[in-house]
């Protein structure tokens, strides 16, 4: 150990690491956990493994700082949000490479995953200089109707492996914009990007208590103390529909505002006027891109008949130069999947739509490199009696499917409990219209497979969530309408 900073000599190596000793060393009576790479197994650092006793401290501590940090002016906040992007700015290679350590996607998407997150930082800061409230025009003489808008108070956040930077900053920042403080709680596979950001907030100058990060390998013992908590009185969880089910479930009691952005089931559809090399590219994007590990992954690729064989074999050779590898070697297009039970799952997927009567084109298989690599794969003749097409498959699979008309396209794209996003691809006007209009999601992305901007509303209807994030919208998940009637006013 580095005694100066409770640094392991194993972890010294590490991006972050005076960060995370200095973490480690203010929860010193707490037990730790180990985070590992999922590329290698390697252990990374170990954590404080915090309970409850942990997390109702946190919620005391964001609770007292709550009534200071609300009546900062909009312009002192802001200007706090712009020093936590100037230092994550300073040092994004930093936390790429930390990011792609902890969680395995290639070092060109954890880059791109830190700008990303960024700019809902840059965007929030910005908005907090706009929580406008209303003047009513008033049903009485001596009476003025004003609207105000004002912080919900604490809010614990729960956040996912996939994306350990951005879906941090897009839950902390519009949460600290609005003048709410904030219990953090990121999932135990990735909690260093997190320790990360949250040395880098109080280095900004963001006081103390104002954020509160809670690191721990028993999610469910911290999510009871977050939605038992008569103080915590907004929760944001993105993860899957299973448990955000049950977070709402125990939300229920304290009637908590809720944001819920949960497991998606994306359609991508391939009509028979698509641009081909478009489509084959899009699918690739949306179907690979960490590893299949997203919940807007293209999970069921529909494509129209006449172009069905045309596309399927483009796709397949397409995936077939995809290179398979540890995030952090130049090269690298797919990296590991998050652990050994994500591996599972896909293997018992791809097993079930084989003995249904699918055909495996490309792939299919653990890959070479062991551990939790899997082989990028193409399945075909996949029909919606399958496993595969009815949950979110979370890995390297491609699962396509053939419709002869539109109406069974729309048909096969509604047909799940899930709504996050839907992507097409199409050139007549007429049928974009009508294909936009009709698929049941929060998100409809057309003739492209990239979308999300922090200043765009991501959120999804049906059983994927509740709620938006980003956008001008996304402020109004963090503020609660306050009507103020001004009444005995003098003619
Ligand atoms: C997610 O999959 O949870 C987020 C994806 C995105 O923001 O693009």
């Amino acid at each position: 150990m580095n005694a100066a900073h409770g640094i392991a000599p194993a972890e010294a190596a590490l991006p972050f690491a005076e960060a995370i000793g200095q973490f480690r060393a203010a929860h010193a009576a707490a037990a730790t956990f180990t985070v590992r790479n999922p590329a290698t197994g390697a252990r990374l650092a170990d954590v404080p493994d915090l309970g409850r006793m942990e997390a109702g401290h946190a919620i005391d501590l964001a609770r007292k700082a709550f009534t200071g940090w609300a009546a900062r002016t909009a312009k002192e906040r802001c200007a706090l949000l712009r020093g936590w992007h100037r230092l994550i700015l300073d040092r994004q290679e930093e936390l790429a490479r930390l990011l792609t350590l902890e969680q395995g996607k290639p070092l060109a998407e954890a880059r791109a995953e830190i700008l990303y997150g960024l700019t809902f930082i840059e965007w929030f800061a910005e908005e907090a200089r706009r929580v406008y409230g209303d003047i009513i025009p008033t049903h009485a003489a001596d009476k003025r109707l004003l609207v105000l808008k004002q912080p919900v108070g604490v809010v614990g956040a729960i956040t996912p492996w996939n994306f350990p930077n951005a879906m941090v900053t897009r839950k902390v920042a519009p949460a600290l914009a609005a003048g709410c403080t904030i219990v953090l709680k990121p999932a135990e596979e990735t909690p260093l990007s997190a320790i990360a950001l949250h040395a880098l907030a109080l280095e900004a100058g963001i006081p103390a208590g104002v954020v509160n990060l809670v690191t721990t390998s028993r999610p469910g013992d911290i999510g009871e103390v977050l939605t038992a908590s008569h103080d915590v009185r907004k929760l944001s969880f993105t993860g899957s529909t299973e448990v955000g089910r049950l977070l709402m479930r125990q939300c229920a009691d304290t009637i908590k505002k809720l944001s819920l952005e949960l497991g998606g089931n994306a359609p991508f559809i391939v009509f028979d006027d698509a641009d081909m090399d478009a489509a084959v590219a899009g699918a690739i994007a949306a179907k690979f891109r960490n590893s299949g590990q997203t919940c807007v992954s293209a999970n069921r690729i529909l494509v129209q008949s006449r172009v069905y064989a045309a596309f399927a074999e483009r796709f397949r050779s397409a995936v077939a130069t995809l290179e398979v590898g540890d995030g952090m070697a130049p090269g690298t297009g797919v990296g590991p999947l998050i652990n050994a039970a994500a591996v599972d799952k896909v293997e018992r997927l791809v097993r079930d739509a084989v003995a249904r009567g699918a055909k495996i084109v490309q792939g299919g298989a653990r890959h070479a490199l062991g551990g939790n690599f899997y082989q990028p794969t193409v399945l075909t003749d996949v029909r919606p009696d399958m496993a595969i097409t009815g949950q979110e498959i979370f890995g390297p699979v491609a699962p396509l499917m053939v419709f002869d008309t539109d109406r069974e396209a729309i048909h096969l794209a509604n047909d799940t409990r899930y709504g996050l996003v839907s992507y097409f691809y199409a050139q007549d006007m007429s049928r974009i219209w009508r294909v936009a209009e009709a698929l049941e999601c929060g998100i409809v992305v057309l003739n492209s497979a990239t979308f999300s901007s922090e200043a765009t509303p991501f959120g999804g209807v049906k059983e994927s969530g509740i709620g938006r994030e980003g956008s001008k919208y996304g402020l109004d998940e963090y503020v609660e309408i306050k009507y103020f009637c001004m009444g005995g006013l003098q003619g």
